[in-house]
């Protein structure tokens, strides 16, 4: 074992060299095998809602497993056509003066990640550059890497966290091929105001960069910012030409085991990701995509994010308000579900006040480290009221003196 290993290292690419391994996962991870174990983790890790999925997906797949469709068979690489049609006329209804979105315009994959990874796949030549706001998900840059491309950060004031035109402008350079943005942002809840986005879209065209916009928590928008949140799909065609939205399933409908992400880009890029997609994983689950049809198809589903959201919100205030109590001071995020804390009162790095926090309090929380700030962790409140409490207490003893969180019940 130790042997191949030591081949595997020798003769491994380069292109997997140089990835790092998602900490947000080994978090969970780690905590799930403590709870395996018997030790009761209040798990604030997870980029994943408590909610089930909308009765609108799960009643199509039953539709499906009764044998309305040949569920088991391929569909089109891009997605079958009613889902494409159907993602299409919800974005059309989000642009201004913009040709109307159709399903050319629209490829269906596994997850949000697959839709970016072929995005920057099919923008991205060796060395390349790609800006990329941080704090931020650290998937983006690790996709870029994977393509040969270099990941360029550009650090954002810590007083809204929201990137800006201006800044975004400095780091150009003439391999600069494309900007990621993420609004609202994991892990800050960040949300850029219309007039910034559009700012930003001026930048991106004078300098004939792309756009990859990450929408993916758009439901979760807390506040109204200038007019609410701004798609990129909202600033005309010019822009529209030069975007990639990326959006998912995941997060909106709870539906993040499934896997079912797409991307909304101009007709040529579209074909590009039929392309690399075609041969690599072929379609998105069948199942998966009639139930997003299913889901978005439904009139309930509109009330179903609304009550998410709502609840949402109400998380936020509650675990916002803990957090500065205890000095882990923390901005009131826009979007997402997600509290920023900043720890400097800890004294500690963000990986070993996470691994305290695991070991001794049994609260998981992501080491800010992942995003690219290691004065941070970050919670997640898309988990029930009463263990975001419960993961407030037993954090709030650890800090006033280290008490050991409790042993589950059931042992
Ligand atoms: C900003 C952002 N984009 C994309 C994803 C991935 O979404 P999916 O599960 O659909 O691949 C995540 C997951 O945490 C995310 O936080």
């Amino acid at each position: 074992m130790e042997q191949t290993e030591q081949t595997f290292l020798q003769q491994r690419s380069l292109r997997i060299a140089h990835i790092e391994p998602s900490v947000t996962l080994a978090v969970s991870t780690k905590a799930k095998m403590m709870q395996k174990e018997g030790i009761r983790v209040v798990d604030l890790s997870a980029g994943e809602t408590d909610f089930p999925p909308p009765t609108g997906a799960i009643k199509a797949v039953q539709a499906v497993l009764k044998g309305k469709h040949l569920l088991a068979r391929y569909t089109p690489t891009l997605g079958i056509p009613e889902l494409r049609e159907t993602i299409a006329k919800q974005y059309s209804k989000k642009t201004k003066e913009t040709k109307a979105i159709s399903q050319n315009n629209i490829a269906v994959s596994a997850g949000a990640k697959q839709a970016l990874y072929n995005s920057i796949a099919v923008l991205c030549n060796p060395n390349d550059e790609v800006l990329i706001p941080a704090p931020i998900w650290i998937t983006y840059a690790e996709q870029v890497k994977l393509c040969d491309g270099k990941p360029v950060f550009c650090k954002t004031e810590e007083e809204s966290f929201a990137v800006k035109a201006d800044l975004l402008r400095e780091r150009i350079s003439s391999k600069t091929k494309a900007i990621i943005l993420n609004s609202p942002c994991n892990p800050t809840g960040a949300i850029i105001p219309q007039s910034e986005l559009k700012r930003i879209a001026d930048v991106a065209l004078e300098h004939k960069l792309w756009l990859i916009s990450d929408e993916v928590y758009e439901p979760f928008v807390y506040e109204s910012y200038e007019g609410g949140f701004s798609s990129v799909a909202g600033l005309g065609q010019e822009v529209f030409e030069k975007s990639i939205i990326i959006s998912a399933a995941s997060k909106m409908f709870s539906m993040t085991g499934w896997r079912l992400g797409y991307a909304v880009a101009p007709e040529p890029l579209i074909k590009a990701m039929d392309a690399l997609q075609g041969h690599t994983t072929s379609n998105a689950c069948s199942l998966a995509q009639y139930a997003v049809l299913g889901a978005l198809q439904d009139a309930r589903t509109k009330k179903y994010v609304q009550t998410m959201r709502n609840e949402f919100k109400k998380r936020r205030e509650v675990m916002i308000k803990r957090l500065n109590q205890m000095d882990l001071s923390c901005q009131k995020p826009g979007g997402a579900f997600f509290a920023f804390a900043d720890i400097t009162r800890t004294h500690l790095g963000s990986v070993v006040l996470c691994k305290e926090l695991l070991q001794n309090a049994h609260v998981a929380c992501v080491p800010g480290k992942a995003f690219g700030s290691d004065k941070h962790i970050r919670l997640s409140y898309a988990t029930s009221m009463d263990e975001i409490k419960k993961g407030m207490d037993q954090i709030e003893k650890w800090l006033n003196g280290g008490v050991k969180g409790e042993r589950s019940p059931r042992h």
